[in-house]
């Protein structure tokens, strides 16, 4: 069994939220490799979205080792070092807590794992996201493994007929429930339609048995108890051989779906998919970005990256990007732009009601609907 982790963290801004500096992503890879050759781990690669630093790992621990994560620690510590060493923004800005105890859970960092026995071939693609939510995954997964206008395997695959189980997680109240889809996708879409609330954790097949999909569904608001940054999530999804094809996991990319989280955490921004290149949100501190790193999982090493997004025919998800951007960026500080009251990363509501309190008066008697 090989474990395949991507954990990452924005330690630092470089400028703004907007980048992660070079001297921290070559920290990053010098300490993957430095892990390889110690025998921690089979391979490693840095990667980044934004100014979020993701470790691709791979190595035979399992997920949720002690070994791994607190390695993965370590490393954001050093690299907050360095941030603060050039005086970047939000140095250590994902760390939470001060001292490593076990594992990384409620400690800031997100982390998508997936254990899986290795096919003769095993393509695989990481997505890494920056200025959005966990729940960003939902709709290009429902798409990827329950739509059959997206995915053609769904209906001409054998393995892939039968369909796949989703595993929600409700973040509010810490619980989580499988779906059997197609059977049960009604049921489903009432829920990950909600996205700041529920999100899919896992994708597992039904035919073969096998785990497809692994996302980081951590919300840091909800570790914190306030907004410090978004989450921008990431997520493993396996591909080809009774899983998705790799062109219908990329293919709901190609819709500029708009996701919560561009500007202070606050704001609807539809989701650009781009080259690594151009992984740099800067306009709003938008639109919330995602890339796509392929690899193809040999014995254990990551034979790549390729850069799959680096391709013209996104070029048309990236225009219709920058119309809903300038449509939405028209409404200002109004719905729904800005995020509802009670998502709101950011607000000044507590402070004005305290404010304001003593200067709300009753509405005139005949502006209050009569009693029924
Ligand atoms: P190739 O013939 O290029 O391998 O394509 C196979 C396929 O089914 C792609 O969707
Ligand atoms: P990050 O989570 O990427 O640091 O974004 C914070 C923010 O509020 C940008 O406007
Ligand atoms: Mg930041
Ligand atoms: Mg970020
Ligand atoms: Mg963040």
């Amino acid at each position: 069994m090989v474990t395949l982790s991507i954990i990452k963290a924005d330690t630092g801004g470089f400028v703004g939220h907007s980048a992660v500096h070079p001297d921290m992503l070559a920290a990053g890879q010098d300490a993957l490799s430095s892990a390889v050759a110690d025998g921690l781990l089979l391979d490693g690669k840095v990667g980044h979205c934004g100014d979020d630093l993701s470790l691709i790992m791979t190595h035979e621990h399992g997920a949720d080792a002690e070994e791994v994560h607190s390695f993965a620690w370590d490393v954001f510590l050093r690299t907050t070092e360095i941030a603060k060493g050039l005086g970047l923004y939000g140095a250590g800005q994902d760390l939470l807590s001060d001292a490593f105890s076990g594992n990384l859970r409620g400690m800031g960092p997100g982390y998508a794992e997936l254990e899986f026995t290795e096919r003769p071939s095993e393509p695989v693609v990481c997505f890494l996201a920056d200025k959005t939510e966990p729940g960003a995954w939902n709709l290009p997964l429902y798409k990827m493994f329950a739509d059959p206008f997206n995915t053609a395997g769904l209906v001409i695959d054998a393995k892939m007929h039968a369909g796949f189980r989703f595993e929600v997680y409700d973040l509010y109240e810490e619980k989580r429930i499988w779906f059997d889809c197609p059977r049960e996708l009604y049921e489903m879409l009432m829920f990950i339609g909600a996205p700041a609330r529920y999100v899919i954790h896992s994708v597992e097949s039904k035919t073969l048995h096998e785990q497809a999909v692994a996302t980081s569904t951590q919300r840091l608001s909800l570790i914190a108890g306030k907004y410090v940054g978004k989450d921008d999530p990431v997520m493993i999804v396996r591909c080809q051989s009774g899983l998705p094809a790799l062109g219908e996991v990329l293919e709901p990319f190609s819709f500029a779906y708009t996701a919560g989280g561009c500007m202070r955490g606050s704001h609807h921004a539809p989701m650009m998919p781009v080259s690594v290149n151009d992984a740099h949100p800067a306009r709003f501190d938008g639109p919330p970005r995602v890339v796509a790193l392929g690899f193809q999982v040999h014995q254990g090493k990551l034979i790549g990256p390729r850069d799959l997004f680096d391709d013209p025919s996104f070029d048309r998800a990236r225009a219709q990007t920058n119309e809903v951007m300038d449509y939405l960026r028209r409404h200002g500080p109004f719905e729904p732009h800005r995020l509802p009251l009670e998502d709101l990363e950011y607000t000044t509501m507590a402070d004005l009601e305290k404010l304001l309190a003593d200067r709300w008066q009753s509405m005139p008697e005949a502006a209050v609907p009569a009693p029924r």
